[in-house]
């Protein structure tokens, strides 16, 4: 574990100076803050010869062997198109997708294989429809958002492609799911769409993203445990 090697963490004058002006830092202490930001992270990964430690929208980047701070930066999430490669990592983001209330108990990961939930990412990439996007950080998928035309909770008809999204816990609220949405748009209509749906719970913080990429909401209806959704249409 990184934090268990705490006191060994240090970097160079070239490692104080870019981190200072990547982060526009004003402390004259890197080291120190550093330290302090990799014991209080949100999330560590270990990757290759690096650890990478995301803390309040920022990625440190130590050297596993070394525990050299080599750099810093604000995460960024780098937005591309979707490949076959990608198909995979739609099982974490369908999971990350499905909506928890303060104070209730995350469900069990085996909730995606559910007929009306899998149904998202079930065969993925052989339909009209099926386009999507990703949001990468050092190499690491951290966000997703995808449209397919099925017969799920915000389907509207056959030529109105519903979206889904998620980002990893850690990287929301920095605007990397509002590039995707953006991105997703432009894919949609190089692919000669018009428009796209989705289905939202009413009390869901992502209702209001959806309201200010362009969502206007169509019906609200009840779900499947008597909550209530609304569905949304974006004219593209
Ligand atoms: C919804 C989500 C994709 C937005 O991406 P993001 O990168 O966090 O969003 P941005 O930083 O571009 O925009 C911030 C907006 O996202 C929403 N948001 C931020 N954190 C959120 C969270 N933890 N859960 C849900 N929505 C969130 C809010 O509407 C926020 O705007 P606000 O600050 O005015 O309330 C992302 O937060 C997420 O993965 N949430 C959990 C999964 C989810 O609810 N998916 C939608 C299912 S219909």
């Amino acid at each position: 574990m990184l934090t268990d090697n705490i006191d060994k963490i240090h970097t160079t004058d070239m490692g104080v100076m870019r981190i200072k002006r990547n982060l526009c830092l004003t402390t004259g202490d890197v080291v120190s803050w550093c330290k302090n930001a990799i014991a209080n992270a949100d999330l560590t990964v270990r990757q290759g010869k690096n650890w990478y430690v995301y803390t309040d929208g920022f990625v440190i980047t130590v050297n596993a062997r070394s525990f050299t701070v080599i750099t810093a930066h604000k995460i960024k999430g780098n937005v591309r198109v979707m490949t076959d490669n990608d198909y995979e990592c739609l099982k974490e983001f369908l999971y990350q997708a499905i909506f928890i209330p303060k104070g209730i108990e995350p469900p069990k990961r085996e909730i995606i294989f559910e007929k009306e939930i899998y149904i998202y990412i079930d065969g993925f990439g052989k339909q009209a429809g099926d386009l999507g996007v990703v949001a990468e950080q050092n190499g690491q998928t951290v966000g997703a958002a995808w449209t397919r035309i099925i017969p799920a909770y915000g389907h509207i008809d056959d030529r109105t492609p519903e979206l889904a999204i998620s980002l990893l816990p850690e990287f929301r609220g920095l605007g990397i799911g509002t590039r995707l949405m953006k991105r997703l748009f432009d894919v949609l209509k190089e692919n000669g769409y018009k428009q796209t749906s989705l289905s939202v719970q009413k009390n869901n913080p992502a209702t209001r993203f959806y309201e200010r990429l362009g969502y206007e909401l169509v019906t609200e209806s009840l779900d499947r445990a008597n909550g209530e959704d609304y569905l949304m249409i974006k004219k593209l």
